[in-house]
């Protein structure tokens, strides 16, 4: 029995999530195994109502769980950063979910604003650390408000902390088995601290425990325009907390947009959490114009993580099958609304 806590969450968040569940009732069906929901109403209308982000106890809940399943967070009459401090980095962080897993594939059928690039040479997947570095919350203000006041934000990287992220970017370029090769992203030129620690683990580590895994180097500011240029160079990518979340926006441009791009927050010893990556996009909020391929793609993730492969690779052959139904994956020009998207998902399972 799978138990699975829910956490629809903002704006579009609900829709799509309500998809994703039709899609996981329909798998259950097919592939044989159990589930059970509990939801839990985190987020912005919670937080305008009662003060709270997250509740005394919700970590201890959360953790009784096998994974959570989260629409998105982000509300516009809520002060940008409490509800994704208090909520969102608040759960990557106390689960451990070290790892954020972002695949960029592009499926046939679906647009790429890449000119001559195809599903062929758009499959990489990006492990960004996902508890350190910049987002850490180390540093602070000094004489705030006044023209002399300093603001200092500190990177974090400790050698235990980028050496798991490290070992787990390895063992997945392994398991794909495709190029075999891991490139780090990183700015060794001017990040001279923070990457040489993470450089000097990434040789040390593949040398000794990976000689089968092509090790390759490229600065961030490269990363992105060989994203661009030659996406068919890459086969996995690690890196930072700040370079992931910046690179991984442009990964889900190249893949279709944000109504495809999936992630997971992965502790690979305890609770994991998977979402669609596009936020809570309000001006579509109740309008029925959203993609879920988003969001079922993350179920699809979180499927195969919690032991039902099969399933996982159902909902992914599916979805790809839908991709070539619509006629974009932007909200409002599928021709489609949200709930027939997964409709056709689960008819096509
Ligand atoms: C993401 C988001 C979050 C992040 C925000 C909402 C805190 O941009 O999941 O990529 O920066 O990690
Ligand atoms: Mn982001």
């Amino acid at each position: 029995m799978l138990k699975i806590a829910v956490i629809p969450g903002d704006g579009t968040g609900p829709e799509v999530i309500r998809e994703g569940l039709k899609v996981l009732q329909a798998a259950a069906g097919k592939y044989q195994f159990k589930f059970e929901t509990v939801t839990f109403d985190f987020g912005g209308e919670r937080f305008l109502r009662t003060g709270e982000t997250l509740p005394d106890g919700a970590l201890e809940e959360l953790k009784q769980f096998d994974a959570i399943y989260l629409g998105a967070i982000g509300h516009p009459q809520v002060k940008p950063g409490i509800l994704e401090k208090g909520i969102l980095l608040r759960l990557r962080f106390e689960l451990d979910q070290y790892i954020n897993l972002r695949p960029v594939k592009l499926y046939p059928g679906v647009y790429t604003p890449i000119k001559e690039k195809g599903p062929e040479d758009i499959d990489f997947v990006v492990v960004r650390e996902n508890t350190e570095g910049l987002y850490a919350g180390a540093g602070g203000f000094l004489r705030r408000g006044t023209p002399e006041e300093v603001a200092v934000q500190e990177s974090i990287n400790t050698r235990f902390g980028v050496e798991r992220c490290l070992r787990y970017a390895f063992e997945l370029c392994r398991k794909r088995n495709k190029k075999n090769k891991l490139t780090l992203v990183g700015k060794t030129n001017v990040l001279t601290y923070a990457f040489d620690l993470w450089e000097r683990a990434f040789h040390e580590i593949g040398a000794k425990d990976y000689p089968d895994i092509q090790r390759d180097y490229a600065h961030v500011d490269a990363t992105v325009m060989w994203m661009v240029k030659n996406p068919e160079w890459f086969d996995v990518i690690v890196t930072d907390n700040l370079f992931g979340d910046i690179i991984t926006d442009l990964g889900a441009m190249i893949q279709g947009g944000m109504g495809i791009a999936a992630g997971g927050n992965i502790n690979p010893q305890g609770v994991s959490m998977f979402e669609p990556i596009g936020g809570s996009a309000p001006k579509y909020a109740g309008k029925n114009q959203i993609n879920p391929l988003a969001a079922i793609a993350a179920l699809s993730m979180m499927l195969d993580i919690l032991g039902q492969p099969e399933a996982a690779q159902g909902i992914e052959s599916s979805i790809m099958k839908v991709c070539t139904m619509l006629k974009s994956m932007s909200a409002g020009q599928m021709g489609y609304g949200t709930a027939e998207v997964g409709d056709l998902v689960c008819q096509n399972l």
